[in-house]
């Protein structure tokens, strides 16, 4: 994992602008040259295969089987016993000591050889998109070694320099010297945005939410993966083929989603295996899994690889321009809006998928890690979505949000995602550093230990679930953070309005809010897209607290219940909302835990006639080709993020629980 702790300045040419980030190591050789071998992955298990001193293709012939032996890897027979006229002159023949494969883009690899350094350079091919894995060693013991996602990262490279001395050294380049340097600095100059009310502005015309010096990566990180393999001589290709399927998809151990279903993990009964049994049914599996091919075939045609992108999506398509809003303020990359993470995870535990857990995989490696600081004073916080994954002002406890790893943890036990799962134990704190709200807030308000204003959908879902997570994993903090888990609960619970008070004054030392003396009604539309419902789900049904149940049962029942109905049970209505689509959800679950009818009914109505993706949308995509886009492929206009996050959910909850009474 590397965290970047470097200054970039915007404007400035001057900084921490990393050249390359490589793992070198050295290999001893102790063969006879022609006993050596290089092995290079190039396309699928395609590899450049070659001994160091080769005895293939002279002028004079050594002998088939000799020839035969060392393109397999073997040891050679004594040179006595070859056709004398190589064996006197092998001195003549060139040793290549050096190699270097590089993969400066997702849509091209070059592979160079000489012979050792200050010699010229000569070029051994190259292709698409490689494999990331080399082999250097001879018939007395080798090593392989290959980079996990190594075209998906660009620009990747690897080297190995010496193979000719009794040393090798191999470098495995996560960022290759030979592209430009690490360019991370925000991307435009502020344009006199200085004060909140411009700032606003600007969020009014490109969505883009800026504020001077917030658009920095300082505390970024990303992590790579490395595997090695050690042998005591050169693996037969058959092998080394084994290895290079591994560095491309590595193997996973899974459980059926039959047991995942029967084990009730993860918000008992949110998610069922994909049923086509009724014709409404099978046409919601239709766009499941239209949608997830869709995001699929868009990373595919609009490149979204690189070592800081890959793994993310766009947020929002210029529909003028055939293209995702790349470059367009609030609208580029996603960094976790509205949860898809989550809409992947569901996707794959009811169908278990390979591909889509490839997807949610790489979105989870890329959203915890880079839209996330990991050092200084924003360090648990996460960054809005926009044009870089560092760029927006809005740094906020959602993003962070244990919420989207913790699927991944438990499915694969992985240790850094483990890691940063516990870094967020205390994000709590965080509070007192930023203020959320602070460009909207209207009452004076400066964080204060013992009264922070912590929101109790998006800040509170992702600090419980931090919580949570470390409970159930028995970290070290689990006692406190099993304390904070319930004290919360409790306190929300006891609000006048309890979930639906919106906010709470929040003391960082007792774990409590503070119980307020008057009723408000403080209801966003964005407060359950975090995975406020799963999340209750779950701990409803690990805690045995009833008042908290019901005080969540009310904010499903009442975020679309008539405005008359909303002031009679809180003093005020809500105001105007949107994403009931999304929000259908709510409307089953509860409906399911208080055996509600007519709220079941009011989901599949706000599922099928609200908001988000209607029957009635085309379901399907059309062609573009040149001259309107850069390359041919597909759009879907009417598809938006957001929107797809929101259905994908919905979908999956809605037929999960109450499948069994659709209209
Ligand atoms: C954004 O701009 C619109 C149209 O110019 C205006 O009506 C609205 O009040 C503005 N919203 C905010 C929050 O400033
Ligand atoms: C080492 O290479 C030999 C020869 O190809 C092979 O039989 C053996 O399985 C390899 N061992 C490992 C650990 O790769
Ligand atoms: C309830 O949802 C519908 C969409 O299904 C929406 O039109 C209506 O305004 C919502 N009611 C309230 C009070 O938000």
């Amino acid at each position: 994992t590397v965290t970047y702790d470097g200054q970039q300045e915007p404007g400035r040419a001057s900084g921490d602008f990393i050249r390359g980030i490589g793992v070198r190591f050295t290999v001893p050789l102790r063969d006879e040259s022609y006993d050596r071998h290089i092995r290079l992955g190039g396309e699928g298990t395609g590899m450049l295969r070659e001994a160091v001193k080769g005895i293939t293709g002279l002028r004079r012939d050594p002998g088939t089987s000799v020839q035969a032996a060392q393109f397999a890897g073997e040891k050679l027979p004594d040179p006595a016993t070859w056709d004398q006229r190589v064996t006197t002159r092998l001195q003549y023949i060139p040793e290549w000591g050096d190699y270097t494969l590089s993969q400066l883009s997702a849509d091209g690899f070059a592979l160079r050889k000489r012979t050792k350094k200050g010699y010229g350079w000569i070029g051994a091919g190259g292709g698409r998109r490689a494999s990331g894995f080399g082999y250097v060693g001879g018939v007395g013991g080798g090593l392989s070694f290959g980079l996990r996602d190594f075209w998906e990262k660009h620009p990747a490279q690897l080297d190995i320099r010496d193979a000719h001395t009794d040393a090798a050294e191999v470098t495995l380049w996560l960022w290759s010297p030979e592209a430009q340097p690490m360019d991370l600095r925000f991307y435009h100059d502020g344009m006199g945005q200085d004060t909140f009310p411009e700032q606003l502005e600007g969020l009014n015309i490109t969505y883009e939410d800026y504020e001077p010096e917030f658009g920095t990566p300082y505390g970024i990180a990303r992590t790579s993966e490395l595997l090695f393999w050690a042998n005591e001589s050169t693996p037969s290709a058959e092998k080394l083929a084994q290895q290079v399927e591994a560095v491309r998809i590595l193997p996973q151990l899974a459980a059926p989603p039959k047991q995942l279903i029967g084990a009730k993990v993860f918000g008992p009964g949110l998610f069922s295996a994909p049923d086509r049994s009724t014709p409404a049914k099978a046409k919601i599996e239709d766009h499941l899994d239209f949608l997830f091919t869709y995001y699929k075939d868009q990373v595919e045609m609009r490149r979204w690889y690189g070592f800081w992108d890959y793994g993310d999506i766009m947020h929002t398509y210029d529909t003028v321009r055939h293209q995702w809003r790349y470059d367009v303020g609030g609208y580029a990359w996603d960094n976790s809006e509205l949860s898809p993470d989550l809409w992947l995870w569901y996707a794959y535990l009811r169908s278990g998928r390979a591909d889509i857990f490839r997807f949610a995989e790489a979105m989870t490696r890329h959203t915890g890690e880079v839209d996330v600081y990991h050092l200084g004073k924003w360090a648990g916080l996460g960054t809005r979505h926009g044009v870089q994954h560092w760029a927006d002002s809005a740094k906020q406890q959602r993003i962070a949000n244990t919420t989207y790893r913790r699927y991944y943890y438990f499915l694969t036990a992985d240790e850094r995602v483990g890691d940063l799962m516990h870094a967020n134990v205390d994000s709590d704190e965080t509070f007192l550093v930023l203020d959320p709200i602070r460009k909207i807030r209207t009452e004076p308000y400066t964080p204060d230990r013992h009264a922070l204003s912590i929101g109790f959908g998006t800040d509170w879902s992702g600090l419980v679930s931090a919580w949570l997570t470390e409970w159930e994993r028995r970290g070290p903090k689990w006692e406190k953070a099993k304390a904070r888990v319930l004290s919360t609960m409790e306190t929300i619970a006891a609000q006048p309005n309890g979930f639906v008070q919106g906010t709470g004054l929040y003391d960082l030392d007792t774990g409590k809010f503070a119980i307020a003396e008057e009723p408000v009604v403080g209801v966003s539309h964005l407060s359950a897209v975090f995975g406020l419902n799963e999340l209750c789900a779950e701990l409803i049904d690990l805690v045995d607290m009833p008042a908290f149940d019901e005080a969540y049962y009310d904010y499903c029942r009442y975020f679309n219940a008539t405005k008359a109905e909303q002031a009679a049970r809180y003093g005020s209505n809500f105001g105007s909302l949107i994403l009931f689509q999304g929000h259908s959800r709510l409307d089953a679950y509860a409906a399911v835990q208080t055996g509600d009818d007519k709220l079941a009914d009011r989901a599949w109505d706000k599922f099928y006639r609200s908001d988000g993706y209607q029957e009635s949308a085309p379901w399907k995509t059309e062609k573009v080709t040149g001259p309107t886009a850069l390359v041919a492929g597909s759009e879907a206009t009417w598809v938006s993020t957001n929107d797809t996050a929101l259905y994908g959910l919905a979908a999956i909850e809605n037929l999960a629980l109450l499948g069994h009474r659709m209209p």
